[in-house]
Order: C-alpha cells, then sequence, then structure tokens
C-alpha cells in the first residue's frame, strides 16, 4: 500500500520488530519497516494484508517515506549493530529526528548514543521493550528512557500499542528517567526475570527430588499456585511446560531438554552493575551462576561418578504437605527477588542521575512483560504510601508476607540440603533476609582482620572516630 508520510518507522524485520510494526498498524498509524534482508521486508508487507504498512529494503526510501518529525524505531540485536544501523541513517536524518532503540542495549552505550545524536540535533530513546514476540504483536511493557521531550514524540505510539491493565486500561508505559533509565530498568527486569526463572526451576526440581512428585502431579500443583498469590506469567509458563507431551518420543517434552540455559548478558549486566555501585542482589547473582554451572555439562557428569555424598534417602516427606511449603517458600523468593532488584533501581536511579519513580516502574510491570505478576501490585501500592522507601522488605504489606512464609522457606531449604538438591537461588534468598535483618553481621572480624594485616584502621561502636590497633 503506497503512502507518502508514515506515521512510524521500524528496522529490523525480525519476528520482534515485524510483529511490533504490525501492532502499531493496528492502532491507526501508518507504518514503513526497514530490513536489509529482502525476504524480511517481503514478509512484513505479506503479513501487512491491506494495513497501511510498507517493507524497503532501502534506507533512503525508508526515511524520505516517514512524515517528520520522523519517528524510528530500532528492533535489532544489541551491540555494534545499533551503532552501524544509527550511522546509516544519519545522513538522511533532519534536526528533530527520534530514534528509539528498543533493543536490550547495554546501558552505558545508551547513555554514549544519546550524548551523541544529540550533538548531532536528533533526539534519542533508549526503550526497554519486554513480552518476547507474543508481547510485541498484542501488547509489551515498554521502558522508554531519555529527555522527555524525546518521549512525548513518540508517546502516542508507545502508549497504543502497550499493554493495558485493569478496568482504566492503564498503558504499561511510562518515561522512565534521564539518559539511559529505559535500558537500565529494562536491565534490571532481565535481572528479576533470571532471578525468577531459577528460582521456579529449584522449586521444579525440589518438588520432584524431595516430593517425588511427576510431570503431571507438578503441572497440577504450578497450576494451582498461578491461582494464588505466586499468580504470574512464568508460573503460568512453566505450568504449560509441564503439560507438553515431546512429539519425538512418548515422554515428556521437559525431560528432553538438555540442562544447559544461556544467556544474552543482561542477567549478568545486573549483577555487575549492583556490584559496581555496592547494592547486593545475590539472588540474581546466584541465578546468573547457574546458567554458568549449567553449561559446564561434561564436567558435571564427570564429577557426578566422584563426588558423590552417598546421602542417606531422604526421610518421606508428606507429599500434600511439601506443596503447601514448597507454595510459600517459593512466595517468599519471589518476594526477596523483586525486594533485591527494586532496591538496585533505587540506588542506581541516585548513582547515575535516573530520577526513576519507584511506583510508575511496578506499575508498567504489572501487564505485558516477562515478570508481570499479581504481585507487582503489590509493591505499587508500597511505593505509592512511601515513594523513598530502601527496600521492600520492611514496607508492611512484604514484612507481614515474609514473616509468614519464612518458616516455610526454611524447611524446604533443610530437606533440600538433606537431599542434596542444588538450591543456589533459594537459599542465596534465605541468606539475604536473614543478612538485612541482622542488625549486627560478623563482619566487625572483617574489619579487625583488614586492620590487622593492613592497617586499614576500624571505627567503634561506642564511640566516634577511626582506630588503629597494633595487634
Ligand atoms: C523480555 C525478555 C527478552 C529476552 C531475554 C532473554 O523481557 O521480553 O527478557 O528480553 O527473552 O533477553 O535473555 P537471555 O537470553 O539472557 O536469557
Amino acid at each position: 500500500m503506497s503512502h507518502t508520510t508514515y506515521d512510524f518507522g521500524m528496522i529490523g524485520l525480525g519476528v520482534m520488530g515485524r510483529n511490533f510494526l504490525l501492532n502499531v498498524a493496528d492502532h491507526g498509524f501508518s507504518a514503513a519497516g526497514l530490513d536489509l534482508d529482502a525476504e524480511k521486508a517481503q514478509a512484513l508487507e505479506e503479513e501487512a494484508a491491506g494495513r497501511p504498512i510498507m517493507g524497503t529494503t532501502s534506507t533512503a526510501e525508508f526515511v524520505k517515506a516517514l512524515a517528520r518529525p520522523r519517528r524510528i524505531m530500532l528492533l535489532v540485536p544489541a551491540g555494534k549493530v545499533v551503532d552501524i544501523v544509527i550511522e546509516s541513517l544519519l545522513p538522511h536524518l533532519e534536526d528533530g529526528d527520534l530514534i528509539v532503540d528498543g533493543g536490550n542495549s547495554h546501558f552505558p552505550d545508551t547513555e554514549r548514543r544519546g550524548k551523541y545524536l544529540k550533538e548531532k540535533g536528533l533526539y534519542f530513546v533508549g526503550a526497554g521493550v519486554s513480552g518476547g514476540a507474543e508481547g510485541a504483536r498484542k501488547g509489551p511493557s515498554i521502558m522508554p528512557g531519555g529527555d522527555k521531550a524525546a518521549y512525548e514524540i513518540i508517546r502516542p505510539v508507545l502508549e497504543a500499542v502497550s499493554a493495558k491493565v485493569g478496568e482504566a486500561e492503564e498503558p504499561c508505559v511510562a518515561h522512565m528517567g534521564r539518559g539511559a533509565a529505559g535500558h537500565y530498568v529494562k536491565m534490571v527486569h532481565n535481572g528479576i526475570e533470571y532471578g525468577m526463572m531459577q528460582l521456579i526451576a529449584e522449586a521444579y526440581d525440589l518438588l520432584k527430588q524431595v516430593g517425588g512428585l511427576d510431570n503431571p502431579t507438578m503441572h497440577q500443583v504450578f497450576d494451582q499456585w498461578n491461582k494464588g498469590a505466586l499468580r504470574s506469567f512464568l508460573i503460568d509458563i512453566t505450568t504449560e511446560i509441564l503439560a507438553q507431551k515431546d512429539d519425538l518420543t512418548d515422554g515428556w517434552l521437559v525431560d528432553a531438554i538438555l540442562d544447559k540455559a544461556k544467556q544474552k548478558g543482561t542477567g549478568k549486566w545486573t549483577s555487575q552493575n549492583a556490584m559496581d555501585i555496592g547494592i547486593p542482589v545475590p539472588t540474581i547473582d546466584a541465578a546468573v551462576t547457574m546458567r554458568g554451572i549449567s553449561s559446564l555439562k561434561a564436567e558435571r557428569v564427570a564429577a557426578d561418578a566422584i563426588l558423590n555424598p552417598q546421602l542417606a534417602s531422604a526421610a518421606a516427606v508428606d507429599q500434600a504437605e511439601w506443596i503447601e511449603q514448597m507454595g510459600k517458600a517459593l512466595h517468599f523468593a519471589f518476594l526477596v527477588t523483586y525486594s533485591q532488584g527494586m532496591a538496585l533501581l533505587t540506588d542506581a536511579s541516585k548513582e547515575h542521575d535516573y530520577a526513576l519513580d519507584m511506583e510508575a516502574i511496578a506499575r508498567i510491570w504489572r501487564g505485558g512483560c516477562i515478570i508481570r505478576a499479581d504481585l507487582l501490585e503489590q509493591i505499587r501500592q508500597a511505593y505509592s504510601t512511601a515513594p523513598d522507601l530502601k527496600n521492600l522488605m520492611v514496607s508492611p504489606s512484604f514484612s507481614e508476607d515474609l514473616l509468614a512464609t519464612q518458616g516455610a522457606m526454611r524447611t524446604v531449604l533443610k530437606a533440600g540440603i538433606d537431599a542434596g538438591v542444588p538450591m543456589l537461588a533459594f537459599s542465596s534468598t534465605l541468606q539475604y533476609f536473614d543478612a538485612y535483618r541482622s542488625g549486627r553481621l560478623p563482619l566487625n572480624v572483617v574489619q579487625a582482620q583488614r586492620d590487622f594485616f593492613g592497617s586499614h584502621t576500624y571505627e567503634r561502636i561506642d564511640r566516634d572516630g577511626v582506630f588503629h590497633t597494633e595487634w
């Protein structure tokens, strides 16, 4: 379909880009797509089916077709490709045009690109987009950051295409903050995603190895969990995963999948930046570490033959009781994982000068994104009451739920340890809780050691000043 001035342009017509663009067109905007791969541009035109959409492989044609100020979104692989695409656009763009990077770019790259494009008189928005291919088509959660004026240019499109929540149909998009705020928030979203995925995997293992549950029973357990406090996208898809029969054998598909999980980097970046700014996120660290351990498959198989501790077989558990304890423990672990991620965002907002609105983040994560869960409304309310909350765990509703479920967490961990089940995320989660709620930690000994061997000095609990001892 020909048009002289299209409202919106998309570069990168992989399944995410095409789906996002079709979503844009469904909401009354005309849209142009660019991909150097002619097959993808062609696929878009075929899928367009009467909608005001054009696909092209020519950058010049693409840019010329767009109404000014041009609104161009990139959904291309994070990294060098983003810079290459930006460079290829520059000769064609004019003052006031806007580029939106919708990929999982690393936030320092977004910071750099924003400054670079500003010098050239262009607007730039780094926007995290969550929800996978289906979200892109039906309504993702979108986390845009950068100049507010730049966001305003794209706001009508993003509000139209985003997921909607509640009777008021609140859009799952909001301006996250200055600079690279959008990609930072998306990075932490993915860190939380890693944590929750690993916790669910460990819960599955505990149900199976300690509780002796088979796949159909676990499917029912997850289905029940998804009707209560754990209701979330990730529990929902795990419910389906556990019911999936294998096409190639007569078993269950989940049992045929190799136990090596890959990663593209966002979880690792979360842990790295958390370390840099000194905010602990041990559940996320554990999840990243477990992806690493999972990839050492051959070593693990070899070690299995050497390091078998010959544990006494675990005492039989009451299945119904075990399922209940597991559900409570997973609830506890979800609460703590969100708390870690949100605490990181709170601190990063000051550290990176993003001016994040914590309530808005929780609000737009209630729909469309991978970590959407009923818990997000509880989180939104906590920040609505106390916008400066340092850690969700001490908010009244969280502390009440944590205290009600921490006993189950201890029960589960004790049984899991006796059975030798690896639970890095579960145990890190409880340890974080126990450390955070400890008014006094044994780090006085660490500080004494530092002073002993390095004269690094120490402070005292009973008087001001800096002290050193000739030990
Ligand atoms: C989302 C997902 C999405 C993607 C991850 C997967 O929010 O829609 O997080 O961004 O699926 O990048 O990350 P890993 O490949 O690192 O697991």
